[in-house]
């Protein structure tokens, strides 16, 4: 952890009264969670004051007592904003630690915060508060990245490249084709996060420990306040679901395999063996033996990673399987999932996007380039494999040839193309002539990369025209998320 911790001379805990002996420091160690939860306190303390506010105004404390915990815990959060405050390993956990703290600034006012709450709506509600502040990080991070893709695209949505399957040269397509295909993966990922997000903003808080409390609460009041939706319908639930969590990590398993996917083609494309781009030196590194190496670490340790955040998402799946009903101190063990699920998620996007950045022009230096494209050797490799061969077929339908007897013509004129080592543009009139008499002068332009790519003219289709299109289309939307 990074905060500090320490521990109390005197048995000093909230519900020592019954114990006869202390906890065993071994256990007291097993059992806290504040070296991580401490994240979660500016959320607690938006929760205490908001809860106190309710219990005023509904006369359960004083307004004087409210005043004085919402003082007291305005004050709190400076001091673990600033670094002052001394997170104590005895008070178990960050609820504790700030509840300890505020009694002592104030005295008993502190200990009516807690009246009808307990821990267990308590941290379900600072888990969410969390959660969604995070969702709408994770959301603007990936708007920051499709922009990054769509300028891409954009400076390349003429660019040809071959179209593989089966990682073979199959059509040709345009560079900024490819990436807009990224691009909906990612808009798939938004939607999923902003669902996600509707079933985060409900208020646990008024389930209490378990079954609800008996005082005149008034829970749509704490949910308006906090920004909630609305309230978790039923108190057993309230305090013991994690679904939110899990499809929270969901959401980012799948962001994490587009990028593995993205990242495992920026591998091969920068490796000299395709040299379709580069990755900018800061993305990579050299080999401590090898000189000549530039290693692609960043996609590499992305697609590594991508295996660390599925596991969380199991991690979390198995926590919740078989838990009876209420809480059980089980779903402490959500948190560390769930943190660095959003840790890695988040520092992926940010770098991401910073890779696949264009050359940025400033005072008239280009800097901050992520990315750059060798368009020469993509333009190459497309023209190799005989990727217009299906345009051919194509063109021979148009003259009224059957499909299967086209391809059958085409694939015969690939073989004899492929024993001279030439391309099929290469071969002259007459050879061609000879697989396919309907074959006519005009059947070069056909062959063509430019005239394969502006043929396929429809929506979704890889021609340039197309592809400018959906780059407009794409940029609105993510107008929208953003709003
Ligand atoms: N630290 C606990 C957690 O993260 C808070 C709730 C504790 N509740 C309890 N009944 N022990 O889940």
């Amino acid at each position: 952890m990074t905060q500090k911790t320490n521990s109390l001379n005197k048995k000093d805990t909230s519900w020592s009264g019954r114990f006869n002996e202390p906890v065993a420091e071994l256990v007291k160690k097993y059992t806290a969670s504040v070296g991580f939860d401490y994240r979660l306190a500016e959320y607690d303390i938006q929760g205490s004051i908001a809860h106190a506010h309710m219990l005023s105004v509904q006369g359960i404390i004083t307004q004087a007592d409210f005043v004085a915990i919402e003082t007291g815990l305005n004050e709190i959060a400076e001091e673990v904003k600033t670094g002052q405050f001394q997170w104590l390993l005895d008070l178990e956990d960050v609820h504790l630690n700030i509840e300890k703290r505020l009694t002592d600034k104030i005295g008993d006012a502190g200990k009516r915060l807690h009246t009808g709450r307990s821990r267990n709506d308590q941290v379900a509600t600072d888990v969410r508060l969390w959660l969604r502040a995070t969702v709408n990080q994770v959301i603007a991070a990936l708007a920051n990245l499709q922009t990054s893709l769509l300028d891409l695209a954009e400076a390349n949505y003429d660019t040809v490249m071959p179209g593989f399957t089966h990682l073979q040269v199959a059509q040709p397509v345009t560079f900024g084709h490819h990436l807009l295909a990224y691009v909906e993966m990612l808009k798939r990922d938004v939607a999923r996060f902003k669902d996600c997000k509707k079933r985060i903003n409900r208020l646990p808080l008024g389930a209490a420990a378990l079954a609800g409390t008996s005082y005149p609460i008034d829970r749509e009041m704490v949910a308006r306040r906090l920004g909630f939706d609305g309230v978790c319908e039923n108190s057993l639930d309230a305090v013991s679901d994690r679904d939110f969590a899990i499809e929270f990590t969901y959401a980012s398993s799948m962001v994490m395999m587009h990028l593995s996917r993205l990242s495992e083609e920026l591998i091969l494309w920068s490796s000299p063996r395709f040299a379709f781009i580069d990755i900018a030196d800061r993305f990579c590194t050299g080999s401590s033996i090898m000189p000549q190496k530039k290693n692609p670490d960043v996609p590499e340790l992305v697609r590594g990673k991508s295996g660390r955040i599925y596991g969380h998402l199991t991690a979390l799946l198995t926590l919740m399987k078989s838990q009876p009903l209420a809480y059980n101190k089980d779903n402490q063990e959500d948190k560390e999932p769930l943190f660095d699920t959003a840790d890695t998620l988040l520092v992926t996007l940010e770098i991401y996007a910073d890779m696949l950045r264009l050359p940025v022009l400033e005072n008239g230096v280009v800097t901050k380039t992520g990315f750059t494209v060798n368009k020469d050797a993509m333009r190459q490799a497309a023209s190799e494999g005989f990727a217009t061969a299906t345009d051919l077929a194509d063109y021979l339908v148009k003259k009224g040839m059957p499909f299967r007897d086209a391809h059958e013509a085409v694939a015969l004129a690939v073989r004899y193309a492929v024993d001279q080592k030439v391309d099929l543009s290469d071969l002259p009139l007459s050879k061609l002539q000879a697989f396919a008499g309907e074959i006519k002068e005009d059947v070069y332009s056909v062959l063509t990369l430019e005239g394969s790519l502006n043929s396929r003219d429809h929506i979704g289709g890889t021609a340039p025209a197309q592809v400018k299109a959906a780059i407009i289309r794409v940029r609105k939307d993510l107008d929208q998320y953003l709003e």
